[in-house]
């Protein structure tokens, strides 16, 4: 057997060393040299007896498992008749290619295999895990914790950065140093969550967004998890991700094998940014279905007419939206069986024929005589007590027997671990994509999952399964179909739901001002395309504040753009606008969704400048966002890293949403409109000038080559 394996990408290795069968990480970040002498490397590693410390070294090993002396949180977890396990897992046989090293370990005494294989994309630099656990014993065995990544923590690492928040301010990054002790979260709401994002990112001290060295995981998954960063009596840290077992969750019959859900890692030497581009290359070209097509301009129903619906309203909304661009009509929530608002009809899914007398059909073809594709809103693992479904079915719920079950959103979640509420589900899914011509379907999940009981049992694993299982079985049935995830807005944006899904709704919040926040904590693990970005109604709905349509526009361009306002309403110099940022978006859109996206450091707390700059750096698209006063009279110079530094650039305002600014007398050069012709390095070190813009108000400026 080696004494390592070791895996190479252009900005990443991973070196795994085994000692006497058991394998360890010897070196995971940033890339050695192909002739690097290992066995120096490990001697170079080698640690002190410390005194009062054990006399053999505790290697933290794949698993964490404590069987060698490991004192840290244990990766693996079991029981077994009521005993529980230390784990000493050695490895059996392994294999190694270019890209991925497989490991088969055994614990014969405690009768359990975990197969890993560790997979290092080479375009992206992201390192995949996946895990598998077996019993290879006689008797049943519970799983209480796998960790889907195991990981050494390097020893600079100083900061950390956390993502999560709550409905309508999702994804706010939460930078804190590291604390002295362990840091633990976990989110067992039954769904990725408002508050935790599964995944977490640390830093060396002081890191930026170019520069430092950043180290982090995802984990792929949408039910409960538990990230811990562990802190190791003798000062090592080891970072653990996974999924979050309830007690009795997971119990694996005799022979039988549980694969946890896969997560990522990845690091960067050069600061935030380029570890964010890392995960955006990835989520690109490994995680996400293909697409067919560009992303299509959204009109999303629900802020324009809520549950008030009748087929002469919705084909004024598809003229009005036709005629300004939009290329995508989603007709969300209240198109069903008695669904006048959100108290009934979940799970009853047919067209209410109050509302839609000859069914969808009629308002579909108009749409689509537009020139528009169709989309439609469905809640399916949802069902309201006040519904057909529920009435015909009342034990199809998640609940624990005896207790009354508990309503979100005046709803109950069906348990889909149950066969006959699977097939119920596919088929009435099935038969609405096959009897419509429906080109795309807003998955909505509303509520948390609460006493998920099932058969006496929780069940979050084994629901969250079935959601993926439903989704694959539908896409394989209808792969055309397009699949937007959402969940009381982003409470389900994670790499398990994207590996079936095509897009996310991050937010009902559609304020521009707090939108232009969650885009920075979306990117920093999610590519921006598929993040939807509606301009809403003013004032916005969910905050009260007037924002302009040109500003909204410039913040919606870096996403997946859309509109959710009655457009029928909008005036000839509103109309007009729309229409020329719908124009933008078409015209930008093969920048803005395979580019490189970059969060700028505006020498200026008021400013918030996010750009996307193509691969080849030819050509980048920036939008600054004025979302409060500067503190200075003249907001100072914005520089633009990431371009080529030898090249030279053409910079042009090509969008300006504030023309009422009466802050500055005299205006000059770049400001007035000037086309600047500068090199990427001055660029980088000198930035441009900017406007005095006024409080919500933005440019967008345009570098060619
Ligand atoms: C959730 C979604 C919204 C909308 C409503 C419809 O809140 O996040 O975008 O679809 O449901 O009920």
């Amino acid at each position: 057997m080696p004494d390592h394996l070791r895996l190479d990408s252009p900005g990443s290795t991973l070196v795994i060393a085994i000692d006497d069968g058991t394998p360890s990480i010897l070196h995971w970040g940033e890339v050695l040299d192909p002739d690097e002498d290992i066995p120096s490397l490990r001697a170079a590693q080698a640690r002190p007896v410390p005194h009062a410390g054990l006399e053999q070294p505790s290697p933290i090993s794949l698993m964490a498992d404590a069987g060698r002396g490991y004192s840290g949180h244990p990766g693996l977890a079991v029981h077994r008749g009521g005993q529980d396990f230390v784990t000493d897992l050695r490895v059996e046989t392994l294999s190694c290619t270019d890209d991925t090293i497989t490991l088969n370990l055994v614990d014969a005494q405690a009768c359990l295999a975990v197969s890993l294989i560790y997979r290092l994309d080479h375009r992206s630099d992201v390192l995949e895990i996946g895990t598998i656990v077996t019993n290879t014993g006689s008797t049943s065995l519970q799983l209480d914790w796998c960790a889907s990544l195991v990981l050494p923590v390097p020893a600079q690492m100083a900061e950390l950065v956390a993502s999560g928040g709550r409905w309508c301010r999702e994804f706010v990054l939460e930078r804190t140093p590291l604390p002295a002790r362990s840091w633990l979260a976990e989110n067992r709401t039954g769904r990725t969550s408002h508050q935790n994002v599964p995944a977490l990112t640390l830093g060396s001290a002081g890191f930026s967004e170019t520069s430092g060295l950043i180290f982090g995981a995802v984990l792929a998954w949408s039910g409960n998890h538990r990230i811990l960063l562990d802190r190791l009596a003798d000062g090592r840290r080891v970072l653990q991700c996974g999924s979050l077992f309830l007690p009795g969750e997971v119990i694996l019959a005799a022979g039988a094998s549980h694969k946890v859900p896969p997560a990522y890692a990845t690091c960067s030497g050069a600061g935030l940014g380029t570890y964010s581009a890392k995960w955006h290359r990835f989520v690109r070209d490994r995680v996400l279905p293909t697409l067919h097509g560009p992303r299509k301009v959204h009109l999303n129903t629900w802020e324009a007419i809520y549950f008030d619906h009748d087929v002469p309203t919705l084909q004024r909304l598809a003229d009005a939206a036709a005629a300004i661009g939009v290329e995508r009509f989603v007709l969300d929530d209240g198109w069903f069986l008695n669904r006048s608002d959100d108290h009934r009809a979940l799970g009853d899914w047919t067209a209410d024929p109050t509302k839609y007398p000859d069914g969808l059909t009629p308002l579909i073809d108009h749409v689509r005589a537009l020139g528009m594709e169709f989309g439609l809103w469905v809640e399916p693992e949802m069902v309201n007590p006040d519904s057909d479904l529920f009435r015909a079915h009342p034990d199809w719920i998640l609940n624990v027997p005896g207790r009354p079950p508990i309503t979100g959103r005046h709803q109950y979640v069906l348990d889909l671990g149950r066969p006959e509420v699977f097939t119920y589900l596919f088929d009435a899914l099935d038969q609405l994509l096959t009897a419509n011509a429906i080109g795309y379907l807003k998955w909505d999940m509303n509520r948390d999952l609460t006493a998920p009981g099932h058969d006496g049992v929780a069940s979050v694993d084994r629901q969250t399964r079935a959601v993926y299982h439903l989704i694959d079985k539908l896409r394989a049935r209808h792969p055309d179909v397009e699949i937007e995830s959402c969940a009381s807005g982003g409470a389900r944006a994670d790499f398990g739901i994207l590996a079936r899904t095509h897009r996310v709704w991050p937010s009902d919040c559609n304020d521009a001002l707090e939108r232009i926040a969650i885009l920075r904590g979306f990117g920093l693990y999610l590519p921006p395309e598929i993040m939807g970005a509606h301009i809403g109604p003013r004032p916005a709905h969910t905050t009260g504040r007037r924002l302009d349509f040109g500003f909204q526009a410039a913040v919606a361009l870096f996403g997946h753009f859309g509109l959710e306002l009655d457009v029928t309403t909008l005036d000839d110099v509103e109309r007009e606008m729309l229409g020329r940022w719908i124009a933008r978006y078409k015209q930008h859109r093969a920048l803005l969704h395979a580019g490189v996206s970059v969060r700028l450091e505006a020498d200026d707390t008021g400013l918030i400048a996010n750009g996307v700059i193509a691969h080849d750096r030819g050509e980048a698209l920036i939008c600054c966002a004025r979302v409060s006063t500067s503190p200075a009279i003249i907001t100072p110079p914005l520089r633009l890293p990431g371009l080529d530094p030898a090249r030279r650039y053409a910079v042009r305002i090509i969008e300006r949403t504030d023309h009422h600014s009466r802050q500055m007398r005299k205006t000059t050069g770049f400001i007035d409109g000037e086309i600047i012709r500068l090199s990427g390095a001055a660029l980088a070190a000198a930035g441009v000038q900017l406007p005095n813009l006024a409080p919500e108000s933005a440019v967008l400026i345009h570098v060619t080559s």
